[in-house]
């Protein structure tokens, strides 16, 4: 029997689990050293000014929600086609998520639509970069001009993905980054926020640390109590966790380039393959998932998609729907608007093993397993 190819696998280095045991030896695991140093090597990573690591992407889309004051009466819009925390992130702040339809050949939010949406209540839009393809940040910032909006763009997906050159965060008022497993680098669960703007900066900073102020310890007599002008979370990352990311991002680099040419292998081995449409390529699209989708003009594509999905897992290859079209899911079916392409792409996708460390004949027995389930 063939041994299973994974859907994601993560890969530590032994100087990484070193790194790792070094935080725990040291007897200081949460937020510290360690944290403020993957701070500074994202942040000049990225080209942003500040960086602030946080305990999740959810976390870094809940505080930006709540630095720009989401509440009651205001509306947000969000990609119908995300994973769902970017939704939940206004909702949790008494916003409304208003789901705006994707371009089925990028899988990102479609401008022009996003621009229809606007209303009086508007008062953000969270372009995602979505399975590590840059969104049309360009036409985001002329609707965001336009309409006075402000921009978080969830970038979950996205370290290392650039867009005319320049790195997600570089030129970004605000972005958000993950390091679940599935992403390019991973400290677990963690994330980062980026910023160019200092004050909103210190306001995050405050929020993810229960919305103290700076400490007058730092600054002053020992005894002061810091002040908290904010009313703010435990969201903070560990060191445990830093150390290990630091590592992780110092090979960044090295993991683009392998997850590129994985896919570069995937799109010439499934170039013929009928019915099969390899996402779009961009340079640089970081690959944090390779997303394909059933052609929608087959008869039947849903079942299609799925009776391909099924063939792959039965041949031990992992896969999954590219994500979620969240305006049908839960709290949000009863009242969220219609999304179509969004919910072509959460029925038609199939996402395929992609990691650092996919060896060309396990790429190889995937596109078998594709063109042998497409010509039936
Ligand atoms: C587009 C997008 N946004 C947000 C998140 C949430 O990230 P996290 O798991 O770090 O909270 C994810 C995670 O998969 C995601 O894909």
């Amino acid at each position: 029997m063939n041994a299973p190819i994974p859907l994601a696998k993560v890969q530590f280095t032994e100087s990484e689990i070193n790194a790792v045991v070094a935080v725990l030896r040291s007897g200081w695991v949460t937020q510290g050293p360690q944290v403020a140093a993957f701070e500074k090597a994202l942040a000049e990573y990225t080209g942003a000014e500040r960086a602030l690591a946080v305990s999740s992407c959810t976390a870094a889309l809940h505080l930006a929600m709540k630095a720009w004051g989401v509440g009651p009466g205001d509306e947000v819009i969000v990609p119908g086609l995300t994973w769902i925390a970017t939704a939940n992130a206004v909702e949790l702040c008494g916003g409304k998520a208003v789901f705006c339809d994707i371009d089925l050949a990028t899988f990102n939010l479609d401008p022009a639509h996003a621009e229809s949406l606007v209303t009086p209540r508007t008062v953000g839009i969270v372009p995602v970069h979505l399975f590590g393809l840059a969104a049309d940040m360009d036409a985001v910032a002329v609707l965001a001009a336009r309409h006075g909006l402000w921009i978080v763009e969830d970038a979950a997906c996205a370290l290392g993905t650039e867009r005319n050159g320049r790195r997600i965060g570089e030129g970004s008022h605000l972005a958000c980054f993950s390091f679940h497993p599935r992403k390019s680098i991973t400290t677990g669960e963690g994330g980062m926020l980026v910023t160019n703007d200092s004050s909103l900066a210190d306001t995050l900073d405050s929020l993810r640390n229960h919305g103290a102020g700076v400490s007058p310890s730092a600054t002053g007599a020992a005894h002061e109590m810091a002040p908290f002008p904010n009313v703010g979370f435990n969201y903070r990352l560990s060191d445990i966790q830093a150390a290990l990311a630091l590592g992780q991002l110092g090979r960044l680099e090295e993991m683009i380039a392998a997850r590129r040419a994985c896919a570069a292998r995937y799109r010439e081995l499934l170039a013929d393959c009928p019915g099969l449409l390899p996402p779009a390529d961009a340079d640089r699209h970081s690959y944090q998932s390779f997303v394909c989708l059933i052609d929608p003009g087959l008869p039947d594509a849903h079942a299609r998609r799925n009776s391909v999905m099924a063939a792959l897992t039965a041949a031990r290859i992992g896969t999954r729907p590219g994500t979620h079209a969240p305006a049908r899911l839960g709290c949000y079916a009863a009242s969220a608007q219609e999304t179509p392409r969004a919910f072509l792409a959460e029925d038609l996708s199939l996402a395929l093993p992609l990691f650092a460390g996919l060896t060309d004949s396990e790429i190889d027995r995937v596109a078998e397993t594709l063109h042998a389930a497409l010509r039936v």
